[in-house]
Formats: C-alpha cells, sequence, structure tokens
C-alpha cells in the first residue's frame, strides 16, 4: 500500500494529495453525519491524463477507488467505507469549462466544474443550462451526472441525463473513453454516455461532458401559492397544463410542516405567508412577454376552487427570495434533527394516492412520526421524509424505521413508482436495489458491473 500512495503522490503532485485526518474529515463524512468513513489518501488529479495514471496505478495494486464531487449527495455514495483501504479522488480540481458553443447551444466542461459556475458561464454567452437545486453553490457537474440529479426544472427540462451529449469517462482499467460529441442525433452503436450516468461511481470516473444548452427562458414570473388539499396540486397541475404547457419552468409542492421547519431552523428565511395553509405550491412560468400572464392564470384556477391564497414575485429579487425559501428545506430538516428520507416517484396521476396512504401506513407503524412532505409534483416525485419519534431507544429506533421505510417504498412500487427518484442508491438504499428491481433487470446490472470493472474497484459496495 504505501508504494502505491507514494506512486499516486507523485501523479498528483505536492499540491494535489492530502492525508491530514483534520483537512479530511468533510470528505469523510456524508453531509448530513450518517455515514462516516476512512482513507489513507485523498487524491485530487488536475487533468483526465493524472485521473487516468491514477486508477491505472490503483488498478494495478488491486486498491479500490472513492470518486468524489462536492459531497452533498443524499446516499453516501461519495465517502468511502470504515477499511481505511480505498483511495478517494476528488474531481474538486478538474474544473476548468473548456469550451462554450453559443451557436449550438453546448458546453464542454470538466467534472469538477461546480453546478452553479456552469449556469454561469452559459448565462454569460446568453444560453441557459436548466439543472438547478438547492446544492447548485457546492456539487458538481460530474457529481450531477453520476446521479443523475433532478432538481427543480425536470417537468419542462429533464434529468442531468437528458442534459448530457457527450461524456469523457476513465474506465476501471486507467483507459479514456472520450465520448465528447456535442451531436444531438447520433445512433452510431449504444449510447454508451447514458450507462455512466446514474452510475454513482461504480463503473467509470466522468471527466468531462458536453452539456446541452437552451435559449434563456426569457421573463419569468414565479408564485407561492396556499392550496388547502394535496390533491389540489395535481389538479392545479393539470388545470395549468392546459395554457401553458410548455411554460412551466418549475412546479413544487411543500407542506406546511416543511415551511414551520424552515421558520424554526433558519430565521433569516422570508415566508411569503404570515397565516399558515395546509399545502403550498411554488410556480414558475415563462410569461413570453405577458406580464399579466400569472396573475391570469392564477384568478382563472381561483376561479376553479384550486386555490387558497398567493403571492406574486414583483421582480427577480422576489423571486429569489420565494425560492431561497424552496432550497433551503433540506437544510431546514438537517438542523432539526435525523429523519428517513424517502424520495419516491409515483406517476403524477398517483400522487395524491401515495400521500393518503403514506399516512395511513405511518398512523399504523408510528403514530408519533413527523412528516416532512415535499417535492417536484410535477415529475411525480416526492421527499417523503419521517422523523422518528425522539424516545425511542436506538435498536427499537432502527427497527420501526427499516419497518416503515420497507411500507412506503412497498407502497410506491404497488402503484408503479421507484423507491429511488433523483437521489441515487448509494449505500443507504442498496438493499432495495435487488428488492425492487430483481431478476432479469438486476442481472443485467451486475453484468454492466462485472464487464466494465472486473475486479471491483470502482466503489465497491454502492449501488450493487
Ligand atoms: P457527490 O455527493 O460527491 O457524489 C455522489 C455520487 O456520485 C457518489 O457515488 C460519487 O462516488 C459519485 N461521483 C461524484 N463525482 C463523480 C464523477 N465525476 N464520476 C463518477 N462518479 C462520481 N439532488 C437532486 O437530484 N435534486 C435535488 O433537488 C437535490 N437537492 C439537494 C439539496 C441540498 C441542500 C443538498 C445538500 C443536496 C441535494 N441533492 C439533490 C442531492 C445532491 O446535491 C445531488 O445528488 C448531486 O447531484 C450530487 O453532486 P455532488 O457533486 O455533491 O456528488
Ligand atoms: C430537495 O428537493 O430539496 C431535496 O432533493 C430533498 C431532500 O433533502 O430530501
Ligand atoms: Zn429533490
Amino acid at each position: 500500500m504505501r508504494a502505491l500512495l507514494d506512486q499516486l503522490k507523485a501523479i498528483v503532485g505536492p499540491a494535489g494529495w492530502t492525508s491530514d485526518p483534520i483537512a479530511l474529515q468533510p470528505n469523510l463524512t456524508e453531509w448530513r453525519g450518517v455515514v462516516t468513513g476512512k482513507t489513507p489518501l485523498m487524491v485530487a488529479p488536475a487533468s483526465t491524463d493524472e485521473v487516468s495514471r491514477v486508477v491505472r496505478a490503483c488498478a494495478d495494486a488491486h486498491v479500490a477507488i472513492v470518486p468524489q464531487g462536492g459531497n452533498t449527495g443524499m446516499c453516501a455514495g461519495a465517502v468511502p467505507d470504515d477499511s481505511g483501504t480505498q483511495v478517494l479522488l476528488s474531481l474538486g480540481r478538474l474544473n476548468r469549462i473548456r469550451e462554450v458553443d453559443a451557436a449550438n447551444y453546448s458546453m464542454v466542461v470538466e467534472a469538477g466544474c461546480v453546478l452553479a459556475n456552469v449556469q454561469e458561464a452559459a448565462r454569460a454567452v446568453n444560453r441557459y443550462f436548466p439543472l438547478s437545486l438547492g446544492a447548485e453553490g457546492s456539487c458538481q457537474i460530474g457529481g450531477n451526472l453520476a446521479t443523475n440529479a433532478g432538481g427543480v426544472n425536470v417537468i419542462r427540462y429533464g434529468t442531468a441525463r437528458a442534459l448530457a451529449l457527450g461524456l469523457e469517462v476513465v474506465l476501471a482499467d486507467g483507459s479514456v473513453l472520450d465520448g465528447l460529441r456535442s451531436l444531438r442525433k447520433d445512433t452510431a452503436g449504444y449510447d454508451l454516455k447514458q450507462v455512466f450516468i446514474g452510475s454513482e461511481g461504480t463503473l467509470g470516473i466522468i471527466t468531462a461532458a458536453v452539456l446541452r444548452l437552451f435559449p434563456e427562458p426569457g421573463e419569468t414570473s414565479t408564485a407561492f401559492i396556499a392550496i388547502g388539499d394535496s390533491g389540489d396540486a395535481v389538479r392545479l397541475l393539470s388545470h395549468l397544463r392546459g395554457a401553458h404547457a410548455n411554460t412551466i419552468e418549475a412546479f413544487e409542492l411543500i407542506s406546511a410542516r416543511v415551511m414551520r421547519l424552515v421558520a424554526e431552523h433558519l430565521p433569516n428565511a422570508r415566508l411569503p405567508f404570515e397565516a399558515d395553509y395546509p399545502w403550498y405550491v411554488l410556480l414558475e412560468i415563462a410569461t413570453g412577454g405577458n406580464a399579466q400572464a400569472m396573475e391570469d392564470a392564477l384568478a382563472d384556477a381561483a376561479e376553479a376552487s384550486l386555490i387558497l391564497d398567493a403571492v406574486i414575485a414583483k421582480n427577480a429579487a422576489e423571486a429569489g427570495e420565494l425560492w431561497d425559501v424552496r432550497h433551503s428545506m433540506s437544510e431546514a430538516q438537517r438542523r432539526a434533527g435525523k429523519s428517513l428520507k424517502h424520495d419516491i416517484s409515483v406517476p403524477v396521476a398517483r400522487m395524491q394516492e401515495f400521500l393518503a396512504r403514506g399516512d395511513a401506513v405511518l398512523a399504523e407503524l408510528m403514530p408519533d412520526a413527523g412528516l416532512i412532505a415535499y417535492g417536484h409534483v410535477g415529475d411525480g416525485n416526492l421527499h417523503y421524509n419521517v422523523t422518528l419519534p425522539g424516545h425511542l431507544a436506538p435498536a427499537e429506533r432502527e427497527a420501526a424505521g427499516a419497518a416503515v421505510t420497507s411500507a412506503l417504498y412497498d407502497l410506491a412500487a404497488g402503484l408503479g413508482g421507484s423507491f429511488s427518484a433523483e437521489h441515487g442508491v448509494g449505500v443507504l438504499k442498496k438493499p432495495y436495489l435487488e428488492k425492487y428491481r430483481g431478476g432479469v433487470e438486476f442481472r443485467l446490472m451486475k453484468c454492466l458491473k462485472q464487464a466494465l470493472d472486473p475486479e471491483n474497484i470502482l466503489n465497491p459496495g454502492k449501488v450493487i
């Protein structure tokens, strides 16, 4: 091991590694503090060639590698296990925007570019990169692609998978797959990039990507809308889709309890309403130059008895404040203490059924649990997070939590849904993959892993 570590240090140079336990601490703990690991060394290569040489050296020594982006992932996929033998490979120094091609509506970026910087580089040439999520100031585009991240604009633009035109990937033997083509049409054989997107560092290390850009949406209007019932959210969405089919940029559902958590734990957040309402929708539409578009849409929805109240942002700063409230929800939950995260998806029309039957599951299995429900309802994706009652002893807590989680995942699966909508599998959801994707699907996943990483050195113990 010592010889390998010396070899890795020589590849990345003095600025590219650390083994200092204090400096490493944030890289060894998943962001909620749920999982902590150990590593003998963290390397941060500054080029694709360095990544390739690091991987080849580790492959020759049969030593495992854990790729890490911004370490904001929800399933502990980016931290090493506690054996102290896995090399941590940070992509943070691979952070150049290689090219922005405004005419082709594309850009080539390295994996370690922070998502907010990618958005900004597109904006600088009047183009739009739509991926947006609460962690955008620290998550990296490589991590977004590796987890097939979703976020708040999927309803109009799709997940990270839909936003990638090409990828550069270092494979488990150190060879480099150069797929940095900026083509919208390419039917030459299998679409290999899609195998790596969403594979959470278990099949290859993404070093760069060609991203799809869009025209800027122009004027948008944002509104926080109070509704009486979660079912009204789905009805409101379908009502709005009538007149605004292609202009809904975001449609997020938020429960009253989540708003109270934000108020309690993030006192600087500016909440839109003084009164408490049962549910809320955060809606953004592109107005197409019609300044009245949002008011008209909401007046129409009020007439159909779908909304109780609404606050429409008067300018970009006010819209930013509304979005700050939405983007602070994960942090508010983290501060509130341990919770079980259930990032489920169901067909949009079955969302309310999931919520109603989910309530029944909690009432039966854990009546004094706290439900923190919110999510990207336009995509059928709900964060049905549950805080466990404080009086439970640790063992009881674990067993009760596992029972609730299983029942909720069974419910989602029974409604044609998924136990993992946008956060991936990592370590935390690994036990469920075989259960819900068993048979042929799981067997094919194992074949892929075996074919691409026969020595199991890429992020072992994660996903599969
Ligand atoms: P990491 O956490 O570092 O890594 C995630 C996984 O990808 C790990 O398995 C890691 O090994 C692998 N990986 C990382 N980089 C590479 C690479 N270059 N090549 C190969 N494998 C790699 N997610 C959503 O989808 N939607 C949301 O709305 C959302 N909101 C969030 C809000 C907050 C406040 C926070 C903290 C997180 C949120 N997330 C959300 C989760 C998280 O931000 C995303 O999963 C994000 O895509 C992870 O990016 P990262 O760079 O932090 O990856
Ligand atoms: C979000 O949408 O804010 C996150 O993906 C949800 C979460 O933290 O559970
Ligand atoms: Zn989310």
